[in-house]
This record gives C-alpha cells, structure tokens and sequence, in this order.
C-alpha cells in the first residue's frame, strides 16, 4: 500500500503529481486551521505532511500515529515542537537557502522604504495631498554610507549586508555567537558585542531565528541603546522583539522609524497601533513571497518529503537526532 501524504500548502499541479507517483496524496489547499473535520479525519493514516503556517501541537502528533515526515514550506520551524517530533522519529524538513535572496531583498525594501519615507510619502500623492515642492518636512535620511547593523548573521543577514556593503557602501556590523571571517573580509563586516552594534548602526535590521534565547532579545534596554535617528528593521520572526517596547520607541522618538514584515501577532490584529504610525511601514509577512521563491520552496518541500518517505536521507533535516537510516 501507498504512503499517505497530507498537502496543506500551495502545491502546483506539476508538484502534486510529482509526490502522487509514490504516493496517495490528499490535498488540502484552503486549509485555515489544524482543527478542520476533514484534515483530522484523515491525520491517522498519513504518513507525510507538507505545508506551511499550521501551527503542529504534540496533540495532533497524538492523531497521527502512523506519521514519518513533515516537509514545511518555509525556513523557520519556531511553530514546530521539534523536541516531541524527534522523540517520535518523526523527521522535520525546511527549505533553506532557496529563499536568501529574495528574503534579502524585502529587508533592504524596509530599509529604503523607511529610510525615504516611501509609503507614507505614496499615501499623500494618492490623497491627492502632493500641492506644491516637498519640504524639510518630508525628507528622508540617506541610506548609501550609512552603518547597517546585523543582528544575526547567517545566510540571510549576510545577503542583506551584501546588498548594504556592495551596492550602498555601506559600512556593516554584525551580531553572531560566531564570528565569520570570510565574510569579514569580503565585505570589511565587524563582529560586534550586541550593545555596540545598537549603539552605532544607523540601521538595525534583525534576522535572528525564533527560539527561547532570542524571543524578546529586542525591547526597551536595547531600544534606548540606539540612536534616534535609528531606523529599525525586523525580516525575522515578532517575537524576537518586544512589540509594546518597539510601539513606545516610535511613539516616544527613541527610534526614528520601523520597517518591519514580521509582527508578535500574525495576521496584525485590528487593535494594533503600528499600521498606522507615519514612521512604520508594515509587511504583510510577504519575506520570500515571490512566485519565483515560493514555487522553489514548495519543489524543495516536495524533493524533502519523497525522500524522506523513501528512507533516504532528506536535504535539509531539521531534527538530525530522528534520522534513523535503513
Ligand atoms: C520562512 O520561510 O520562514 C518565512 O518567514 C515564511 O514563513
């Protein structure tokens, strides 16, 4: 008998097909919560998932017994309970890499959106507001020359201080537990302790997994670190920073400006302040959000989960600890 895999993702036709030459594959595609009749009707005979933003609770782990795999359409895996898959020999898969640049590109969107005030400028044109030359009022800070500070370094910080150092000659900071030598010398980076990169970056843009050291790394000391005319930057994950400290630090002038694509709460919920600051622009989490990488990650899935059902070694295994060759 075939596997059984769950597709709860945007999978394309090619993509469906693709998984269905091994295996039953019961798709899934408008699925809104792990809670739908249908889909945990069927979790007791699936072996494979393959999706993206479902929160997976070791409850439902419970409701599928027979389950081997999980593909994420996605690079993080902070709603994931790694620790309960890997006790169950349950392999979790992502999809690095193929996003980098793309999720570089819509930091450094939020840095020059912010910087030029570009929404907020775009706003006024589309009011019809735009009555006579823009003033002092409506100037920006210049990006080119500036100091980014990286608050992570990994393969996406690095592409977005690439684009810093290379197309904006940019000086770069960076944050990391290690340092990265090569990186050093390709783009004159300097490793910095936390507090100093705050203290001298004119940009701050954070690109730190979610885990429990970093969940709130950023709040009100770190805030008040920087300067004010600090324009602050999030393409990781909310909870890295302390939203009701982020909120004061724009109301109170602490910072200048935001520009963030990640939230604590996602989707915004209506009550939040931030849409509507003037010194915000707000994503709607869109950081690999291109047909192009979003077709990449979705094949990378698809190339993880076969040969993860297959007993072959997946490309990017996230919980090493439960791979148990055949
Ligand atoms: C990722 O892949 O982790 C992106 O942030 C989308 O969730």
């Amino acid at each position: 008998m075939k596997k059984r895999i769950l597709a709860y993702g945007r999978l394309n036709d090619d993509q469906l097909a693709q998984l269905g030459q091994d295996f039953e594959v019961q798709a899934f595609p408008d699925l809104s919560s792990a809670d739908d009749p249908a889909f945990r009707a069927a979790l007791p005979e699936a072996h494979g998932l393959i999706g993206a933003s479902l929160a997976i609770t070791p409850e439902l782990l419970d409701a599928a017994p027979k389950l081997e795999a999980i593909a994420t359409i996605s690079l993080g895996y902070d709603n994931y309970p790694v620790e309960a898959l890997t006790r169950r020999g349950i392999l979790l898969c992502n999809t690095p890499d193929v996003l980098t640049e793309t999720t570089a590109d819509t930091g450094f969107l939020l840095i020059m959106a912010a910087a030029r005030r570009a929404v907020e400028l775009a706003d006024l044109v589309k009011r019809g507001d735009w009555q006579a030359g823009i003033g002092p009022e409506h100037f920006g800070s210049d990006v080119h020359g500036k100091t980014l500070g990286l608050i992570g370094f990994g393969r996406i910080g690095a592409a977005v201080a690439r684009r810093g150092a290379l197309g904006f000659g940019m000086r770069i900071l960076y944050s990391n537990a290690s340092p990265k030598p090569e990186l050093d010398a390709e783009l004159g980076a300097e490793r910095r302790e936390l507090d100093e990169l705050l203290e001298a970056s004119d940009f701050v843009c954070v690109t730190v997994p979610l885990t429990a050291e970093t969940e709130h790394l950023i709040g009100e000391r770190e805030f008040a670190l920087m300067k004010p005319s600090a324009i602050f930057v999030n393409i990781a994950r909310g909870k890295v920073v302390n939203e009701a400290a982020l909120i004061e630090a724009l109301e109170m002038g602490r910072i200048r400006a935001a520009g963030l694509d990640v939230f604590e709460q996602e989707p915004l919920s209506p009550e939040s302040p931030l849409p509507h600051m003037a010194n915000v622009v707000a994503l709607p989490h869109i950081g690999s959000a291109t047909h192009e990488t979003r077709t990449a990650m979705a094949q990378r899935a698809v190339d993880n989960l076969i040969l993860a059902l297959r007993g072959e070694g997946p490309l990017n295994l996230v919980n090493d600890a439960a791979w148990r060759p055949a």
